[in-house]
C-alpha cells in the first residue's frame, strides 16, 4: 500500500520517538548503554542476507558483520536450530550425537588438533586456552601484540592491550609489536622478543604462552608477513611456552583459501580458539588442542575437568554443523578468495590517487583501508552509513577502514561498496 505524504511524516515521527524511547531507556539500564555506532545510532529489525534494515524500511549493505558469516537470517541455520530446539536442549554432561560430530568436523579441518572444548564465546575460548597453557607449562607468563583484543574476562582482559589500560597491566603480561615491527626490521623484531621471553624468566614468571589473532585486526589488519609466526612461535616454544591461534575473527575461511588463518604460514598451534562466525549469530565458541594439554588442565584440577553449561548443548551444535555444511555446499571459502581478490583490486584502482589513503591491506573478505588520520576514518564510517553501506573502523589509532562482510558477498555487492567508498573518500580528502 503506498502511504500519501501526511502517512510518511507520521510513520517517520512515530518511528523517531521510538528510536528516542529504546536510546533513553538503554542509557538508563545498560552497563555499556553509551556504546553505540554513529552519532544517531542506529535501529536495525531485519536481517537479510547482506543487508540489514531499519525501522523505516531503509536497507543497508553490511560490510562489517562477520558474526553472520554464511549470510543473516540464513534459513538453512534457523532452520537446523529450530529442528533441535524442538528436540531437545541439554549439555555435554549426556551423550548426544551433535556435539561429537562437530568436534570430528573441527578437528579434520586441522593439521593434528583433535580435541575439541565447547564454549559460548570467543573470551571464555581464549580464557580456557590460557588455564590450558599455564596448567601445561607450569609457568604464568604470556605474550601478546601490542594493540591486540582477546576478549573480556578478567584474565583475557590482561591479554588485550587495545583496552586494558597499560597501568592496569599485571607483571606476567609483556607485548611487543604488530607485523609492522617486524615488516621494518626483522632481526630488531626477534630480538625484541627474546628480550620479553627474558624479562618474564627473570621475574619468575616464566613463558607459558604467546596469543595472536591470525590477521591482527586490532593492530590495523595485516596478512601474515612470511616467517612472522613461524619465528615467534621457534622462540616461544624454545623456552617451554605453548603457542594459540586466536581465530575468532579470522577463522571458518574468512581469509580466502584456508579454513584457519594460520595455517598461511604453515605453522602448528598447540591450542586454536575460534567463536564470533561459528554459529551465525547463535552464541557457540571452541577451542582445538592435543589430548596431553587436556590431561595437564586434569592434573593441575585434580580430575576435576572443564564444563560449561551451555558450551557444546545440542542446539548449539547443530547451528555451527549448518554453518560448516553452508561453507562447504556453498563453496564459499573459494568464494571469499575470488571475491576479496577482486574487491581489493578493484579498490586499490579507484583510491589509487587518493591522498588520505595509505595502504589498502588484508585478505580473503578481511581487508582495511589506512587512512592518514583517525577523523577522517571516523568521518567515512558516518558518511558511508549515510551512503547505505555499513563498515568499521580499527587499529592501534583507529585509522583504518575495516572491512569484513558475509561471506555470501557477491562481486555485484563488491561494485557497490566500490561505488560508494570512491565517491566518500573522494568528498573527505
Ligand atoms: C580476535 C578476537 N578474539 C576474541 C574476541 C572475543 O570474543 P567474544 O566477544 O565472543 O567474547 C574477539 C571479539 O571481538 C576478537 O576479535
Amino acid at each position: 500500500m503506498k502511504l500519501r505524504k501526511s502517512e510518511h511524516n507520521l510513520a517517520s515521527s512515530f518511528n523517531r520517538a521510538e528510536q528516542m524511547s529504546i536510546l533513553s531507556r538503554r542509557e538508563k539500564h545498560l552497563g555499556n548503554g553509551q556504546k553505540y555506532f554513529y552519532e544517531k545510532p542506529l535501529h536495525i529489525v531485519k536481517g537479510e542476507d547482506v543487508w540489514l534494515i531499519d525501522d523505516r524500511g531503509k536497507r543497508f549493505l553490511d560490510v562489517y558483520n562477520n558474526v553472520a558469516h554464511v549470510g543473516h537470517a540464513n534459513p538453512r541455520v534457523t532452520e537446523a536450530i529450530t529442528k533441535q530446539s524442538n528436540a531437545l536442549n541439554t549439555n555435554t554432561r549426556y551423550l548426544h550425537e551433535n556435539v561429537v560430530r562437530l568436534a570430528e568436523r573441527l578437528a579434520a579441518t586441522t593439521e593434528d588438533l583433535n580435541v575439541a572444548y565447547f564454549c559460548c564465546s570467543g573470551s571464555e575460548a581464549n580464557d580456557l586456552a590460557v588455564q590450558l597453557a599455564k596448567a601445561h607449562t607450569k609457568h604464568q607468563g604470556c605474550i601478546v601484540l601490542s594493540n591486540a583484543y582477546h576478549g573480556n574476562t578478567t584474565e583475557i582482559f590482561q591479554l588485550s592491550p587495545e583496552d586494558c589500560p597499560k597501568e592496569h597491566r599485571k607483571g606476567w603480561v609483556k607485548t611487543i609489536p604488530g607485523p609492522k615491527g617486524f615488516l621494518e626490521d626483522q632481526s630488531a623484531y626477534i630480538q625484541g622478543l627474546k628480550e620479553e621471553v627474558e624479562d618474564l624468566i627473570d621475574s619468575g614468571h616464566g613463558v607459558a604462552c604467546f596469543i595472536a589473532d591470525s590477521i591482527f585486526s586490532s593492530d590495523g589488519i595485516y596478512e601474515i608477513p612470511k616467517d612472522f609466526l613461524k619465528s615467534i612461535y621457534q622462540e616461544i616454544r624454545s623456552q617451554g611456552g605453548v603457542v594459540i591461534a586466536d581465530e575468532v575473527q579470522s577463522g571458518f575461511g574468512r581469509l580466502g583459501q584456508q579454513m584457519w588463518g594460520y595455517q598461511d604460514d604453515a605453522v602448528v598451534p598447540d591450542i586454536l580458539t575460534m567463536g564470533k562466525p561459528m554459529g551465525n549469530g547463535h552464541p557457540v565458541s571452541a577451542l582445538l588442542t592435543h589430548r596431553e594439554m587436556v590431561e595437564s588442565l586434569d592434573q593441575a584440577y585434580n580430575g576435576n575437568s572443564y564444563f560449561n553449561t551451555f558450551g557444546g548443548n545440542p542446539v548449539s551444535a547443530a547451528a555451527a554443523l549448518s554453518v560448516l555444511d553452508i561453507l562447504e555446499e556453498d563453496n564459499l571459502i573459494e568464494e571469499a578468495r575470488q571475491v576479496g581478490n577482486y574487491l581489493k583490486k578493484q579498490l586499490k584502482k579507484t583510491l589509487e590517487d587518493n591522498e588520505s589513503v595509505v595502504e589498502i591491506r588484508g585478505k580473503g573478505l578481511f581487508l582495511g583501508i589506512e587512512l592518514d588520520a583517525p577523523s577522517k576514518t571516523a568521518k567515512a564510517m558516518e558518511d558511508m552509513m549515510n551512503r547505505g553501506v555499513l563498515v568499521g573502523k580499527t587499529g592501534p589509532i583507529n585509522s583504518v577502514i575495516k572491512l569484513r562482510p558475509p561471506m555470501t558477498f557477491k562481486r555485484e555487492h563488491a561494485d557497490l561498496l566500490v561505488d560508494k567508498i570512491g565517491q566518500c573518500l573522494g568528498a573527505i580528502s
